[in-house]
């Protein structure tokens, strides 16, 4: 087996309008909306650093320059802060800007998943590169990038992460038809973007986390509008099987849609209950709004 190439670079589509969450996104971008106590996209930046990226690509459109100044330094905060707060604030603010370089590009036009890692293409370059979706959150002890890197097998595969979902919600996700290997690896024999339940060749679904080739972006060239009349990345990826390796990892850990409102309250109670010194009351809080 050859040794794989560093994965360095990760690319972060965040160009959507955020429609289950309006209106409040006609203000805010949704990757700045809090789980918990940190904005979405953090959880997706401190993941990809977790993991030994070093570069992450953010995707962005007009209308989320908020976004663009989150990971920059703030002079005139951190100033105040080392006055006003305390050394931890001061740190976690701080911390922002070191977690990995950021640069953005726009995806001008809404033309879907696919379109939107296509965009980032110059700042890759030729090497190869993660994908997150950051409405996709996964709480798991080992980061699930670093999962997925772990399960490549050669410097030239690909690797998506799957998990089981019930039949009747296939027709939302990238579906994967899998060849079992060991250890939760799967080898893909091919994929469909949001089939039909009785057309899905399994109930694996691919959630956020995707290490690619460099040859993706030329796959995604000639992918032509699939599912809802978007470029889709799954159908580039199943044009990338017909050259490359490309293997399903089941995770371990728990993910979490926090694209839809219900979503990202179930991720941001997952957040609270994790923290020892908040567990207690927020059982407590909980049984008070309950009714009786
Ligand atoms: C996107 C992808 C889909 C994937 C899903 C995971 O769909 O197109 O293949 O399964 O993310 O969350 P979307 O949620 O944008 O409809």
């Amino acid at each position: 087996m050859e040794a794989s190439l560093p994965v360095k670079k990760a690319v972060i589509p965040a160009a959507g309008v955020g429609a289950r969450f309006l209106p409040v996104t006609k203000a805010v971008p949704k990757e700045l909306l809090p789980l918990f106590d940190k904005p979405l996209i953090q959880y997706a930046v401190e993941e990809a650093a977790a993991s030994g990226i070093e570069e992450v690509i953010l995707v962005t459109s007009q209308g989320k320059e908020a976004l663009e100044g989150y990971f920059e330094g703030n002079d005139a905060l951190e100033r105040f802060l080392e006055q006003n707060a305390s050394p931890d604030v001061l740190q976690g603010v701080r911390r922002l800007a070191s977690l990995a370089r950021v640069s953005y590009v726009r995806q001008e036009r809404p033309l879907g998943l696919g379109h939107a890692v296509l965009t980032a293409k110059e700042l890759v370059g030729n090497e190869p590169f993660a994908v997150i979706l950051p409405d996709d959150v996964i709480l798991s002890g080992r980061p699930a990038l670093a999962q997925l890197l772990d399960a490549r097998r050669g410097p030239t595969d690909g690797v998506v992460a799957v998990e089981e979902v019930p039949s009747h919600l296939v027709g939302s996700y990238g579906v994967i038809a899998p060849e079992p290997l060991s250890g939760g690896l799967c080898r893909v024999r091919g994929l469909v973007e949001k089939p039909a339940p009785e057309q899905a060749p399994s109930n694996l679904a691919i959630v956020g986390r995707y290490v690619l080739p460099p040859e993706t972006f030329d796959c995604l060239e000639r992918t032509r509008p699939g599912a809802k009349g978007e470029i889709q990345l799954t159908d580039g990826l199943a044009l990338l099987l017909e050259t490359r390796d490309l293997y399903a990892c089941r995770f371990e850990g728990r993910r979490h849609d926090a694209g839809v409102p219900l979503g990202l309250l179930k991720a941001s109670l997952a957040v609270a209950l994790e923290r020892e010194e908040l567990r207690g009351p927020l059982l407590e809080a909980m049984r008070q709004v309950l009714p009786n």
